[in-house]
């Protein structure tokens, strides 16, 4: 039996419990260590209920701050942004250093006689760094990042996203009109691959994935099918992450708990950060990494990987019709077309899930356990 009911993907009210309960408790994706580079550097990112704001103070050190003006709490900051040298809220000017030290109030003597600026710096919120990528929590006391993580530590890629560099035109923004976790359910869904994705990944040997759960977070694994794998030295259309050991190769592609799924390939390493918008609308976000390599290289490897790749029908229905995602050849579009029709069966008074796999499908029942968890023990 399904854990959650189909209001949990469409009422307003279980979207508001979520905010509080999963996406204001739990460490949220922030960015890349990368985005920051210089003092007064900074981001926002939505915590739940909390928009969090980081970035590098005097010393180069990372600091977060719910973004929030401790006058009558204007939003300070907007999305990002470059060597700020104060924090000014746009409504009546308070000023605050790097630190979050309140150190200005237009008007002060007159106006506000007895203000101690002491007693106002900006709220801490608690920030990490985990394999090259910025965590907020708004509690400032969070428990660490690396304890969040070490559970499902070892069932990650042996990737070093650090040592890779981002490959920025390959960063996009997704909005789907569907609840984030049809979204997540479909990430962590082992049957579609073979199936929906026929054409699209047929680059991974589906039948051998091994997947499970540690602590709330899930994880999964499937090697490269034989032929892919037989010349991958030229298979591959990107440079290969030469720090993968060979037996090692093949696609890790977690879900960390509650939105952040991670892409860990032989070639790239990704971000596919869940953002909810609304019960029937998300963001998805995806940033990728690569080999350090240059532009020659990368068009070197393109035209060795063509000879693989030149006779493959990537048109799951072979209508040729660009427009419809399910001839698109992309991967992304055919999960993103499923999600948004699955979202529209919902409102049917017809609509039930009528069984699910038992091995390939489990994890989508152990995922939605999770989640009511969070939300049940507000
Ligand atoms: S609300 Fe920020 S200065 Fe008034
Ligand atoms: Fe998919």
């Amino acid at each position: 039996m399904p854990v959650l009911q189909v209001e949990a993907y469409t009422s307003q009210d279980w979207f508001d419990r979520e905010q509080e309960t999963i996406f204001s408790r739990t460490w949220q994706f922030a960015g890349f260590v990368e985005d920051l580079s210089d003092p007064g550097d900074y981001l926002t990112v939505q915590a739940g209920l909390n928009n969090i704001l980081v970035l590098l103070d005097e010393n180069k050190q990372m600091r977060a701050f719910h973004n929030i003006c401790r006058h009558r709490g204007t939003q300070l900051l907007r999305a990002s942004g470059k060597r700020k040298q104060f924090i000014t809220c746009p409504y009546h000017d308070w000023t605050y250093n790097l630190d979050g030290k309140l150190t200005a109030v237009p008007e002060r003597k007159s106006q506000f006689p007895d203000l101690d600026l002491d007693s106002l710096c900006l709220h801490k919120a608690s920030v990490g760094i985990w394999r090259g990528a910025i965590f907020v929590h708004p509690d400032p006391d969070a428990n660490s990042l690396a304890n969040w993580f070490s559970p499902v530590e070892p069932y990650l890629g042996p990737h070093k996203p650090e040592k890779l560099v981002e490959y920025v035109e390959g960063r996009s923004r997704h909005e789907i009109n569907a609840n984030w976790k049809i979204i997540v359910e479909n990430y962590i869904d082992g049957y579609h691959l073979a199936h929906l994705h026929s054409a699209t990944l047929f680059m991974y040997d589906h039948r051998r994935q091994q997947t499970g759960f540690a602590g709330n977070h899930f994880y999964f694994y499937e090697p490269l099918a034989k032929d892919y794998l037989a010349g991958i030295e030229n298979n591959s259309p990107l440079p290969l992450i030469d720090s993968i050991p060979k037996d090692k190769i093949g696609a890790y592609t977690p879900m960390l708990f509650p939105n952040l799924g991670l892409s860990e390939t032989e070639s790239s390493w990704s971000t596919f950060c869940v953002i909810p918008v609304a019960p029937d609308k998300s963001i998805v976000e995806i940033r990728t990494k690569v080999m350090p390599a240059s532009d020659w290289q990368y068009m070197t490897q393109e035209w060795k990987s063509w000879n693989f790749f030149k006779n493959r029908k990537w048109d799951k229905y072979g209508t040729g019709d660009a427009d419809d995602p399910l001839a698109s050849g992309d991967f992304m579009a055919e999960d993103i077309y499923v999600c948004e029709q699955q979202q529209r069966s919902l409102k049917s008074p017809y609509f039930s899930i009528g069984a699910i796999a038992k091995d390939l499908e489990r994890a989508v029942y152990q995922y939605q356990k999770n989640v009511q968890n969070y939300v049940e023990a507000r």
